[in-house]
């Protein structure tokens, strides 16, 4: 029997047949400001509730930025920080601060994932990785090679993992190429201008060992609750929206 573990939102876990089965690697991918990060912050807070670790490795916000967005969906995520939770901060990492990075290198990355584990203990945790694709941005034909360097060395450590990663506007490619075909699962975000109006949408790409919703979702994000679903959406043209954030 596959063990799920909640992904910290109601809705998504009867998606998902009960959750995301423990141990795999999800890549939750997207354009700017659709909810990956907030996706992310709900599945680390969900660890915290039910007493499981959780590491959150972040690159486009520093930790005050994690801990007080979180604040805003009623999570107070203090007295966690270096005990249960340790958010690594490539962002404005210090030489004081043992939980940052001085580069964006993934071998380090990794190294301080396994780091802050063993710091946690033996007992599983959640991972999240917002996002991965910072660490091959100037080098992006590695991506899917870097993908693999993660899952086959962080695979061994007891974690299931939430990998984000940027979309490419250009082409509504997720950036890189890499971590969707090498990931267990797939989140896929999207966004779209209605009648003026900024909605988005989210579906289940993959999930391995899942029999999984397949629908899109437009969903909604709200102050003291987070990720809201709203309905599922019959008449999105794909074609259309990608077309909308592609580059003539
Ligand atoms: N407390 C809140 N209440 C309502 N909406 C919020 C709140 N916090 C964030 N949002 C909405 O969520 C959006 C940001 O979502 P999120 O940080 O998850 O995006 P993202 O997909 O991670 O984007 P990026 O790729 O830029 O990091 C904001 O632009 C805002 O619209
Ligand atoms: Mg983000």
């Amino acid at each position: 029997m596959v063990k799920r573990i909640s992904t910290g939102v109601f809705e998504l876990d009867s998606m998902l047949d009960g959750g995301v089965p423990e141990g795999f690697f999800v890549a939750v991918v997207g354009e700017p400001g659709t909810g990956k990060s907030v996706l992310s912050m709900h599945f680390i807070h969900q660890g915290l509730v039910e007493g499981s670790g959780g590491i959150y490795v972040t690159t486009e916000q520093d930790r005050g930025s994690i801990v007080e967005q979180a604040k805003t969906f009623g999570w107070d995520w203090e007295p966690f920080l270096g005990r249960g939770l340790i958010i690594i901060d490539a962002l404005e990492p210090k030489s004081t601060d043992p939980w940052s990075l001085p580069e964006m290198d993934i071998e380090h990355m990794i190294g301080k994932v396994i780091e802050a584990k063993k710091h946690l203990g033996y007992r599983p945790a959640r991972l999240v990785v917002d996002s991965i694709s910072a660490f091959w941005l100037d080098k992006p034909a590695l991506a899917r090679k870097y993908s693999y360097t993660v899952k086959r060395i962080l695979g061994k450590w007891n974690l299931t993992a939430y990998l984000v990663s940027q979309y490419a506007i250009t082409t509504a490619m997720a950036f890189g190429w890499g971590v969707e075909h090498i990931a267990d699962g797939i989140f896929r975000f999207r966004r779209r201008i209605v009648r003026g109006e900024l909605k988005r949408y989210f579906i289940i790409e993959k999930m391995r060992h899942t029999n999984h919703d397949t629908r899109m979702y437009e969903i909604d994000i709200k102050p003291g609750r987070g990720i809201v679903f709203v309905k599922p959406v019959e008449d999105i043209d794909i074609h259309d929206m990608e077309r909308e954030y592609r580059i003539h």
